[in-house]
């Protein structure tokens, strides 16, 4: 399928597995979708997205460092904290634009 996908052009391929469907038997654990995020960039040359079960910075890092996927989504771990990406950016060292309305709280003074 991904395969015929590249063939019409698509852009990238969020690698879900069907957790909507209650007959899906799918082992759940940290990074679980990533090999099939691996596995359909090596065979189609599609960038891929990998989701679940990301939820720590360097975590989401060595999926892009090891070329495991082109991008790195979350779900419930920005439900439960949409500030993830400016925590992840300090952790890692990375400099982000803020929101100009946050600008004053980057700092303790
Ligand atoms: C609110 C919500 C909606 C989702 N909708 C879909 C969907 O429509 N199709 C799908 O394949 N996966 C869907 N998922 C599953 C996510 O793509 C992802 O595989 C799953 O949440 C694991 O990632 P996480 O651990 O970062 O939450 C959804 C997840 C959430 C939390």
């Amino acid at each position: 399928m991904a395969k015929l996908l590249a063939e019409r052009g698509i852009d990238l391929i969020d690698t879900s597995t069907g957790g909507n469907n209650p007959s899906a038997d799918i082992p759940v654990g940290p990074g679980y979708q990533v090999p099939f995020a691996e596995r359909i960039r090596a065979e189609t040359g599609l960038p891929t997205g990998a989701v679940g079960m990301i939820t720590d910075p360097r975590q989401a890092e060595e999926i892009l460092e090891n070329d495991q996927a082109d991008v790195v989504f979350l779900a419930r771990a920005l439900l439960r904290d949409p500030h993830w990406p400016l925590r992840a950016a300090n952790t890692l060292g990375a400099e982000v634009h803020w929101p100009t309305q946050y600008a004053r709280a980057k700092t303790w003074h």
